[in-house]
């Protein structure tokens, strides 16, 4: 693919040798609200939901597309996704009270959470919220719950853990014996069992094998694996299941030489297996669930950011900008890659080699190692792209940096939609005990 078709693909063209997010001028953006700044384009996001609910859409009809709230978690965009009829996968009650403030019903939630605390099941019951365990013994803690709180008991669903695990980075795999994740398949039985006994009589069923997967056969040996799950369940307990959950994980291209996800074969190893089955198994028709988070989110946003300093240390050249991982910690977290592109490029025609550093306190800070532009100056600015997918959500305020404000592009407008911290709130809740007066 050319590289004008790869930025053109997340919105982004130059024109007159400045760059353009959604025909939105990035340095105008810039000079508007300052630096540095989460840009989110409010299109791409509908565009890449669409994308994968058409493709569910065109295959199986009972679907929905759970949005992954951990990647992304500011209001609007979960407003925005509500509207295209998303629902949402959360990974904590944070997240559950983040969508409830968005206008989503709780019947649009499920709540994944992992190492689950009798206050998350109280608030899960509370609320109505469907609850998906990652651990047998979690069974009767979540029982109580609805029994102190004299609820009727709703769908349960366990996480699988189908031992085949893929992701950019080994934390971001989820799945194999080693991690900390669901149940083994031989403990699915006991688990639903369990589950029956203590009255639970509605079930779904639910698998996340990682984050970040641009290869979709690397959903396959696990697809397969937890579709035999499925049909053991259903036939050995008798279990009409209301929805099988295959996770999200589906990756982006982050680098110019990758190729976007080929959903076809996502299709292929995925809807199509399970189609299969729902046509020659007695297993009812359970509605299919995809959790995205990435794929939706990440391509939506960059970071606008300025250069502060030029530093040529005689062996190598730094761009030390002011964004840093307090922003952005992909890079430093994962060693993640996110292209770095110039907002308005300097026509000399020279080009060098800059390692793009922030201005956090530490060697780590590094957003991207020796990437070759054309020559940058002190005060330009910089896109980092693809920041939309575990950026602001894992933002921090160390070194005191508040986080920078979030804006949403729409039609050749901008919106802010959160804030730029100050430095009352990082502040704010601090105390100063008595003695210290
Ligand atoms: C249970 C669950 N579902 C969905 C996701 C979303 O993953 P991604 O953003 O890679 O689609 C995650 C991410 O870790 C997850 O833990």
């Amino acid at each position: 693919m050319k590289y004008e078709e790869w930025l053109g693909n997340k919105d982004l063209e130059y024109k007159d040798d400045v760059l353009y997010f959604d025909n939105m001028n990035t340095i105008d953006i810039a000079n508007e609200y300052g630096t540095p700044i989460y840009v989110t384009n409010e299109q791409r996001l509908r565009v890449q939901y669409r994308k994968i609910k058409n493709m569910l859409d065109m295959e199986y009809k009972n679907n929905s597309v759970h949005f992954a709230v951990k990647s992304n978690s500011n209001l609007s965009i979960i407003k925005i996704l509500n509207s295209e009829g998303a629902e949402f996968d959360c990974s904590s009650t944070g997240e559950v009270y983040a969508c409830f403030k968005a206008g989503v019903k709780p019947s649009q939630i499920i709540y994944t959470g992992n190492m689950f605390t009798d206050k998350d099941f109280e608030f899960a019951v509370e609320n109505d919220v469907l609850v998906n365990l990652d651990s047998i013994s979690q069974l009767k803690r979540l029982s109580k719950a609805y029994k102190d709180l004299e609820k009727e008991k709703g769908v349960l669903s366990f996480r699988i853990n189908p031992e085949f695990g893929a992701g950019h980075h080994s934390h971001t795999i989820t799945a194999g014996k080693q991690l900390k994740f669901g149940i083994l398949d031989t403990q699915v039985i006991e688990a639903y069992s369990k589950a029956k006994d203590l009255g639970f009589d509605r079930f779904g069923i639910h698998q996340h094998i990682g984050s970040g997967i641009l290869n979709p056969w690397d959903f396959e040996k696990a697809a397969e694996k937890y579709l035999s799950i499925v049909k053991e369940l259903t036939n050995k307990l008798n279990i009409k299941l209301e929805f099988v959950d295959f996770g999200g994980g589906l990756g982006i291209p982050y680098r110019p030489d990758e190729d976007p996800l080929d959903l076809s074969i996502y299709r292929d190893v995925i809807i199509k297996k399970f189609k299969e089955l729902v046509q020659n198994e007695d297993i009812g028709e359970p509605k299919l669930i995809i959790e995205p988070g990435r794929y939706i989110t990440a391509e939506s946003t960059i970071i606008l950011t300025q250069i502060n300093t030029i530093k040529n240390n005689t062996y190598k050249m730094f761009a030390g900008v002011n964004a840093g991982f307090n922003t952005l910690i992909r890079p430093t977290m994962y060693g993640s890659y996110h292209h770095i592109i110039s907002c308005k490029i300097n026509t000399n025609d020279k080009k060098l080699t800059y390692d793009i550093t922030g201005p956090i306190c530490e060697s780590g800070d590094v957003l991207g190692k020796e990437r070759t532009l054309p020559e940058l100056r002190e005060g330009d600015i910089l896109a980092v792209l693809d920041a939309g997918a575990y950026g602001f959500t894992m933002s921090s305020v160390y070194n005191s940096r508040p986080r920078p404000a979030e804006i949403l592009i729409n039609n050749g407008k901008s919106y802010v939609m959160r804030k730029a911290e100050q430095y009352d709130h990082l502040m704010d809740l601090q105390l100063i005990p008595d003695h210290l007066k």
